[in-house]
């Protein structure tokens, strides 16, 4: 399958998967990676390993829908088989979603359908609940609402409030990286259907 991945930061889940997909029996490959910025880690990362990288800034257009055509048409020019917003800080546009429609993996760390947002892993944090954790998705139209596809938890430790979040959003982002990949890799070489609310992904026969 192949892979277009979105990426705003640090990047460390697109590093998470290209490193699995070096591995041929992985199943998917990255064909491009695009960002809604310029100078961040994940473009590098791209860059190192040979991945064509695209950027797209919202401020650069004078409507957000030509900012959405753009992205929309140049993600489409890779052929992706699957869309991967991996720490994509961007709503994506009506255009895109109905481009890509049922092929946008998403990942949001915190147990949706609690704490959607940009701020999930704060907003837990915040509420008090002991165990939050990471949620792999398909976008739809709203913010974090879409079909689940698989979730891993964490839990809170009372030292997480001493930080404002931070230690905890990293080990969630230690569970979310395997969940992510895990689940991307499962998709790309089983395919997947929805049905209503749920992500159903075939069992590979032995
Ligand atoms: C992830 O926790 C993602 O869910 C969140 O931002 C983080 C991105 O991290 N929205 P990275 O850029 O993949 O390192």
């Amino acid at each position: 399958a192949r892979l277009v991945v979105l990426v705003s930061g640090s990047g460390t889940n697109l590093q998470a998967l290209i490193d699995a997909a070096a591995d041929p029996a992985y199943g998917a490959v990255i064909v491009a990676v695009g960002a809604d910025r310029d100078g961040i880690a994940g473009l590098e990362r791209a860059e190192k390993a040979g991945i064509p990288t695209f950027v797209h800034r919202v401020k650069d257009y004078p409507e957000r829908t030509d900012w959405d055509a753009a992205l929309t048409a140049q993600t489409a020019f890779h052929e992706p088989d699957l869309v991967v917003s991996a720490g994509f800080m961007k709503i994506l546009g009506g255009a895109f979603m109905q481009r890509f429609e049922g092929r946008i993996v998403n990942t949001h760390p915190a147990l949706l359908p609690s704490f959607p947002g940009a701020h999930g892993v704060r907003d837990a944090l915040a509420y008090g609940v002991k165990v939050t954790g990471c949620t792999v998705h398909l976008v739809d139209e709203g913010v974090d609402t879409g079909p689940i596809i698989a979730q891993g938890v964490v839990e809170v430790a009372d030292s997480d409030h001493e930080d404002d979040g931070e230690a905890l959003h990293e080990r969630i982002k230690n569970v979310e990286r395997n969940l992510l990949v895990d689940a991307v890799g499962r998709m790309a070489r089983e395919g997947h259907r929805v049905d209503g609310r749920r992500v159903l992904i075939p069992v590979p026969t032995a």
